[in-house]
């Protein structure tokens, strides 16, 4: 046995330990350990299923296929990622809150940095086209105390399903998007539209691969919200209708049970008025609430 073959030649018993042994002067520990990690699992994966030569040889095709249709803004890989659960699992392993803390979610790939900061009520709705929504709640600490200054950063689908940057010259720019900040009471409202549920990006390999496992690629309807405050843990989330029809099979396991709201259809006149809508509107109430940043 030479220097090069302390696991000796490479054969399939031995398999992973000889790649394993074969980084042993790895720059950088954690890289060594998360490929001896990978590594280890791949290969018991591959020992279990036996794959044919021609099922290797397609496993790789879909991989290419999936790095040639990603540019600038689609990314294909995370979508992988997120049907296969492992975007929120790395969401939930960063994210464990005190209890009484709002809980995350994905942040997907349709929120667009500098969105217009407007005044708290304000219509995020630029076209007028859907069912009216209020949304109102609070943005407290985890004692129940308002926190003043929070930064809002809510972006939402039309009563169509889609976002504005899928569908540059039918909706106007940043529609249904804007910025907020809270004053000392922690309040927030702002108008919007009841959204609906809507496919991921799904005309590529992993469209394809939900089709052949037999899952639909929906998204139940949803707000996004990116919640910052100083001292505080960043929230990036959603609020869910949980009267959707997707609602108990999201097409990237992003529903959980405290982010489903009430979206609670008002026919009054008088009520809408108050809250600048015509009726009837959608009433939508939630609370968020922040942990401490753990640094602070
Ligand atoms: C979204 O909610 O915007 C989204 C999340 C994951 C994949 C695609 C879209
Ligand atoms: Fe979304």
């Amino acid at each position: 046995m030479n220097a090069d073959h302390e696991y000796g030649y490479f054969t399939e018993a031995d398999s992973a330990d000889v790649v394993v042994a074969r980084n042993k002067n790895a720059k950088d520990e954690r890289l060594k350990q998360i490929m001896e990690v990978i590594t280890r699992k791949l290969h018991e994966a591959v020992k279990e299923i036996e794959p044919t030569q021609d099922e290797w040889f397609r496993a790789i095709m879909f991989l290419t296929e999936t790095g040639q249709i990603c540019n600038e803004w689609r990314q294909e890989y995370i979508l992988l990622s997120d049907i296969l659960g492992v975007s929120m699992l790395v969401d939930a392993i960063n994210n464990r809150k005190p209890s009484g803390a709002s809980e995350s979610t994905v942040l997907g790939p349709f929120h667009v940095a500098g969105a217009p900061e407007l005044p708290m009520g304000a219509d995020i709705c630029l076209d007028q086209k859907g069912e009216p929504m209020f949304v109102h709640g609070h943005i407290l600490d985890t004692k129940g105390n308002p926190v003043e200054g929070a930064k809002i950063d809510v972006w939402q689908a039309n009563d169509e399903g889609f976002y504005d940057v899928q569908q540059k010259g039918i909706q106007p720019d940043f529609n249904l998007r804007g910025v907020f900040r809270t004053g000392p009471d922690g309040r927030y409202w702002f108008r919007g539209v009841k959204p609906k549920y809507y496919p991921i990006p799904d005309d590529g390999p992993v469209g394809k691969l939900l089709g052949a496992l037999g899952r639909h690629p929906n998204r139940p309807a949803h707000l996004h919200y990116i919640i910052s405050a100083d001292g505080y843990e960043p929230l990036t989330t959603h609020i869910f209708d949980p009267d959707d029809p997707y609602i108990n099979s999201d097409a990237v396991f992003g529903v959980k049970k405290s982010l489903l709201a009430e979206f609670v259809k008002i026919d009054d006149a008088t009520a809408a008025t108050t809250v600048g809508l015509k009726a009837p509107y959608y009433d939508v109430e939630f609370d968020f609430v922040l942990s401490r940043a753990k640094t602070a």
